[in-house]
């Protein structure tokens, strides 16, 4: 037998087309089963379903035989009888290439050819079913005809598969979009949970400091005027303790108020070298060695910023002072201030190396977070909310050296 597909004649082909149902993932396969179909009923060695996505190209979509690598390939219709099925959007037979010069050209080997074009329901010649012979044939216009309801069904299909690819697309553009809705609805309703949690704390804490600060300073007060008295030794270290834990209280106090009240105070412009200058200055002379060790490095432009300067010197003292007691005797602490690439805006970083455990970044903000005994875990929270306040960001990581950055960049003064 010539064809390795068996003959079909036009009932059988009914039966065929009756049979196919076109489900949308299956694709290939049913295009598959038209091809062979195909060439069942036209008796040809071989049959393609091709589409042309761009114009003047077309790749097979499947094949009624094994092409191997040749299927879904790209190729040029010039000059080609399917380009002329395309052009026309009508069948084309052709018995015998040889005695005719208006075919087109054919594949290698072969000589007859039946070209069935695939058209949309919007009447656009999206591809073929081509059935090529190697003998000279004679196609009779019945089975010609029976074999282009098969053409319909496949330009259906693939109608329909592409259809549903887009609405797949669609489907997924449109998934992708409400998981990033609900994710930034997430997001705003969890800032406004916290916004509102923090006002309401900021209430509660400051009715309660007010309440405590006024009897305490009343303690310290006389706490401070029996440090004139000459008291035994052992009384003496209760009184020191005494006012020791009194103005720790007092600094714990000042704290939550800062914290639970931030604002923004009075803008002013701030010279942010005069300002690091009067606090270092400060912190020197006060201290009992533990701001000793802080190098500066100020960068040549003008460094100021709008913003309240006993807030922003709070920002310092409050990174500084973390710095340095985080990091282990006789190393330094870092402290540059400069503007940043785009000179719009001024940027503090203060860097230690540290022997303690690894900052925990993701609670390092919380309030009341510390890893120190005597620590309020208030310093850091301040400092975001002072820096939040003035449009700036902040931001605190270990690198991978161990050393750990504080930067704040704050909006640059225009002059
Ligand atoms: N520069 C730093 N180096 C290492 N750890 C730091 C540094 N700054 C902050 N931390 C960690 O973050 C915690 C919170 O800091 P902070 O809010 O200032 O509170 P506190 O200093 O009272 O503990 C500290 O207890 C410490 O563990
Ligand atoms: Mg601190």
């Amino acid at each position: 037998m010539k064809h390795a597909n068996k003959p079909m004649d036009i009932a059988e082909a009914i039966r065929v087309l009756a049979s196919l149902d076109y489900r949308s993932s299956e694709l290939s396969e049913y295009l598959a089963r038209i091809a062979s179909a195909v060439s069942r009923l036209l008796e040809t060695d071989w049959s393609v379903v091709t589409l042309s996505e761009t114009p003047g190209y077309d790749r097979i979509l499947a094949s009624s035989k094994d092409i191997g690598d040749a299927m879904n390939a790209t190729y040029s219709l010039h000059g080609t009888v399917t380009e002329r099925v395309i052009d026309s959007g009508r069948p084309l037979c052709v018995g015998d290439t040889t005695s005719t010069s208006e075919s087109g050209t054919l594949p290698e080997g072969y000589l007859a050819y039946v070209g069935l074009p695939l058209t949309t329901s919007e009447g656009k010649t999206i591809g073929t079913i081509c059935s090529f012979d190697t003998q000279p044939r004679r196609f009779d216009d019945e089975t010609i005809q029976v074999a282009s309801l098969f053409s319909e069904r496949a330009a259906t299909a693939i109608e329909l598969f592409s259809s549903f690819r887009r609405l797949e697309s669609f489907n997924a553009r449109l998934e992708q979009e409400v998981r990033e809705r609900t994710e930034e609805l997430r997001r705003t309703h969890e800032q406004l949970v916290h916004k509102e949690r923090l006002a309401a704390i900021g209430e509660f804490a400051s009715m309660i400091v007010h309440e405590v600060r006024t009897p305490l300073s009343t303690m310290q007060m006389a706490l401070e005027f029996f440090e004139k008295n000459d008291l035994d030794e052992r009384a003496s270290k209760r009184r020191s303790l005494a006012l020791r834990e009194s103005r720790r209280l007092a600094g714990l106090l000042k704290e939550i108020l800062l914290y639970a009240n931030p604002g923004n105070g009075h803008l002013e412009c701030v010279n942010l070298r005069a300002l690091v200058e009067e606090i270092l200055a400060t912190l020197r002379a006060s201290s009992d060695g533990t701001f000793g060790n802080i190098r500066v490095s100020l960068a040549e432009a003008q460094l100021q910023v709008r913003a309240n300067a006993d807030k922003l010197r709070q920002v310092i003292i409050n990174l500084l002072s973390n710095a340095c007691e985080a990091s282990p005797a006789r190393e330094p602490v870092h402290l540059a201030i400069g503007p940043v690439d785009d000179s719009e805006s001024v940027r503090l970083c203060v860097r230690n190396v540290t022997t303690g455990d690894p900052p925990d970044t993701e609670r390092i903000l919380e309030p009341f977070y510390t890893t120190k005994s005597s620590g309020t875990g208030l310093g850091l929270p301040i400092v975001k909310r002072i820096v939040d306040a003035l449009k700036g960001e902040f931001s605190i990581q270990q690198d991978e050296n161990g050393e750990v950055r504080a930067e704040v960049t704050l909006p640059c003064l225009a002059l």
